[in-house]
Parts: structure tokens; C-alpha cells; sequence
């Protein structure tokens, strides 16, 4: 039934009485690929044990508890960050209500707010709680914000009566969200760089940088999920590039360079998150420089800005975001560096805090925009990976005036 082949599911399950048909649609889900993670409102677990759900699923429930959770202190970022889709399933009236006025009174509602993600809603309840103003009013709200709503089914209620109202077939369910999750093409191409760059000292040696390569990738992902065209200029790095980019692989600054000019023209934006070296060597040797054991001085010549000269060749609304790697003051460089490169954004980063940085799923950044100063610019702040890239997918829209298709497709 249905492919969600490696696809991370986030399954919201809120108080009604279909609660427990959520038990079958996690298993199909699992059996069409998905991995299933659960979030419940404490009404659900009324409906069905949170203990069933974490059974079927292998993963710790998220449920409302003062208990803390060694296993994450932020659940209602880490799941739906996690999850490549959100589905409520059931959805009562009263999440229904939730979702449509931005509550987040608990776990579920919670995820909804924070996801990124696409997310269906499944209705499910008495025929004339499902016809009332109030409830279409929601839903009219909900299909405006972009989520997929996926009809109930007419016949027989669990309370006894006839209508409109039922969980629908689990087949349905699945083709929604399968629907929900193919990139819709919004007609705009974004170029990413991303990696490192190597700088040849001689046929065996080079100067390069730690860059791993995991925030150029999410952010291609970003990009692709999103509907955009992605290509993807990238230098060495320790990640496998996202599928349904076009790849570009490099090695040197110059290289990099060359790859970002000739494709510049046919992009509506440009994101140079590559760290790319700012010296190449001078001279490299044709053979390997042998071990004299006295000192060496290796002559360095800069390599040119690629920002910098996208920036001087840019057409009319093209944007281009940069990246500022600082180790010290990292607001008053990145702000310089912004107004010293012309860019739209500029994400400044550091490595400094040992939870972040290289390698890591977390990176302590701000982005900034040429309106900002020393008074007004935002702190930086520890985030995930994916939590930038979906930042910047977001502003990138706003800046090109491209509409939502889903709450973050
Ligand atoms: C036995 C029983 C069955 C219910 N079934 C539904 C239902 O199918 N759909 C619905 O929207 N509400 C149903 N409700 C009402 C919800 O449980 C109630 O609105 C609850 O506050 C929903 O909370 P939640 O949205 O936080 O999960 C039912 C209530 C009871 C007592």
C-alpha cells in the first residue's frame, strides 16, 4: 500500500473515537516504509495508551508530562524537526480549533506550530459536529495555511448515527500523504554551495577547512522539498549529495568559482554556504616536495570572493544569501561582511560553543539582513541544521513572493 520508502512520519493522534483505527494506519505506514514517531493529546490517552503507540512504533511517545525526559528536553522541536511529514490523525474538533488559532497548549498542537514540514489532517467525528459552522470555518482556515485535508468518509458513527463523519480508508490516508510529500515545482532555481574546498600544495598535500558538508546539504534538501530547482555546487565533504539535485562537484576555490559564474544567470538566488579557502598556494609543485627538514614557507595568493563577484554580475532581484564563519564577534563581522558584499542575507556562524559547529546536526547562527545593526540584530542562537535551512527557504520565498503550496513544502 503505498511507497513512503525511508519517509519519517510524524502521526498526531488527539481524542476522538478513531483513536485507535491510528494503531492500523501507523502499521500500514510502517509497512509502506515509513518510520513513525507519536505525539498525543492528553484526551488521546484516554482513547489509547501512549504504551500501545510507543510498542508499535519503537520510538518514546510524545505526550504531556511534568516528568522530564532525559531522552529530549525539547520534543516539540526534535520530533517535528525529525519528521518529513505531520499527520493528525484522528483530528478532533477541538485540535481542529487548535490548529486553525495557533494554539499550543500540548503536544500535538505543539508539533503542528514548530513543523516545517507538510502536514495532512484527518477529521473524525459526529456528522453534525463535522457540518458545523465553526468546524468548516477551521478547516477553511487550515486548507488557506496550506495543510492537506483528507475528507471524512459518510456511513455509520461509532455514537450510532449516519453521516459524514467517518475515519476514512487508511488507503486514502496514505495517497494523501504521499501527495504531500512530492515537490511541487515552484519555477525557481537556487544554486547551493556546500563542503569544503582543497587547495593543492603539491600531487599529495593541500590546505583545506572542517566543513562537513551538512548544512549546504540540509539546505539543498530544504530547497528541493520546497519545489525549487536545486543545483548543487559542491566541494569535498563527508555527505551524500540529496537526490533530485543537479550536482556540480569541484575541489579548488577557483574551481568552485568557475562552476557558481557559469550557471549564475539561469538562478533566482544563490546560497554560499561552501567554506570556501580564502588563500590558495602560490606555486604548486609538480612533484612532492620532499622532507629537507628545514623550514618551508609556502607562499599564499588570495583567491577571489565568489559572493563578491556574483554580486558585481547579479540580475535584477536575484538574491544572495552569504555565510560568515567568525570565531570573535561574530555579529560585528557578519554585519560588515553583509554590507561589504552587497548580499540579501548573510548567516553568521561560530564553532565556538563545543555542542556546535563542524560535523554536528546543531550550528549557533543569526541571519542577517542589510536593515540590521549592532542595536537590532538578532542574537545568535543555537539551532538545528534543518531548522536553518527551513528559515532560509522561508525568507527566500517572502523575498521572490513565491506562495506557501504547504505550510513548508
Ligand atoms: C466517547 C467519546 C468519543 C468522542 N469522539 C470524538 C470524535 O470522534 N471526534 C471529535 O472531534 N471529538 C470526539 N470527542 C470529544 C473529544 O474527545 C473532546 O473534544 C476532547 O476535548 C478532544 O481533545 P483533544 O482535541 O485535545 O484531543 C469524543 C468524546 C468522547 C467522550
Amino acid at each position: 500500500m503505498g511507497n513512503l520508502t525511508g519517509k519519517k512520519v510524524l502521526l498526531g493522534v488527539t481524542g476522538g473515537i478513531a483513536a485507535y483505527k491510528a494503531c492500523e494506519l501507523l502499521r500500514r505506514l510502517q509497512d509502506a516504509g515509513a518510520s513513525v514517531r507519536v505525539a498525543m493529546t492528553p484526551s488521546a490517552t484516554d482513547f489509547v495508551g501512549p504504551m500501545t503507540f510507543a510498542a508499535l512504533s519503537g520510538f518514546p511517545v510524545f505526550i504531556a508530562s511534568k516528568t522530564y525526559s532525559p531522552q529530549s528536553a525539547f520534543q516539540h522541536i526534535d520530533y517535528p524537526r525529525w519528521a518529513d511529514v505531520l499527520v493528525v490523525a484522528p483530528a478532533s474538533a477541538n485540535s481542529l480549533a487548535r490548529f486553525a488559532h495557533g494554539l499550543a497548549d500540548e503536544p500535538v498542537s505543539q508539533c503542528v506550530l514548530a513543523s516545517l514540514v507538510p502536514k495532512v489532517l484527518v477529521p473524525a467525528m459526529n456528522f453534525a459536529m463535522y457540518q458545523s459552522a465553526p468546524v468548516q470555518r477551521n478547516l477553511d482556515v487550515l486548507r488557506a495555511d496550506g495543510f492537506h485535508i483528507v475528507e471524512p468518509t459518510a456511513g455509520r458513527l461509532a455514537c450510532g448515527e449516519e453521516g459524514q463523519g467517518r475515519f476514512p480508508e487508511i488507503a486514502q490516508i496514505i495517497s494523501t500523504i504521499q501527495s504531500a510529500l512530492e515537490p511541487k515545482a515552484n519555477g525557481k532555481t537556487i544554486l547551493v554551495t556546500a563542503g569544503r574546498t582543497e587547495e593543492p600544495i603539491d600531487p599529495v598535500r593541500m590546505i583545506t577547512n572542517r566543513s562537513s558538508g551538512k548544512t549546504g546539504v540540509a539546505i539543498a534538501q530544504a530547497f528541493r522539498d520546497a519545489g525549487f530547482r536545486v543545483i548543487l555546487v559542491q566541494g569535498p565533504m563527508d555527505q551524500v549529495a540529496p537526490d533530485g539535485c543537479e550536482v556540480i562537484s569541484v575541489s579548488s576555490a577557483l574551481q568552485m568559482h568557475a562552476a557558481v559564474l557559469s550557471r549564475q544567470q539561469e538562478c533566482d538566488g544563490i546560497i554560499f554556504c561552501a567554506a570556501v579557502a580564502d588563500y590558495r598556494p602560490k606555486v604548486v609543485a609538480s612533484e612532492k616536495i620532499k622532507d629537507s627538514r628545514s623550514q618551508l614557507l609556502l607562499e599564499l595568493e588570495p583567491n577571489p570572493s565568489i559572493l563578491a563577484d556574483c554580486a558585481k554580475l547579479r540580475k535584477p532581484s536575484q538574491l544572495l544569501i552569504g555565510f560568515a564563519l567568525e570565531t570573535e564577534n561574530p555579529l560585528k563581522h557578519g554585519i560588515q561582511k553583509l554590507a561589504k558584499t552587497g548580499a540579501d542575507f548573510l548567516v553568521v556562524n561560530t564553532p565556538v560553543k563545543a555542542a556546535s559547529g563542524f560535523g554536528l546536526d546543531v550550528v549557533e547562527y543569526a541571519i542577517l539582513s542589510p536593515s540590521h545593526n549592532l542595536g537590532n540584530a538578532p542574537a545568535l542562537a543555537l539551532g538545528s541544521k534543518t531548522a536553518l535551512a527551513g528559515e532560509l527557504v522561508q525568507k527566500v520565498r517572502n523575498a521572490l513572493g513565491i506562495q506557501a503550496v504547504g505550510p513548508c513544502q
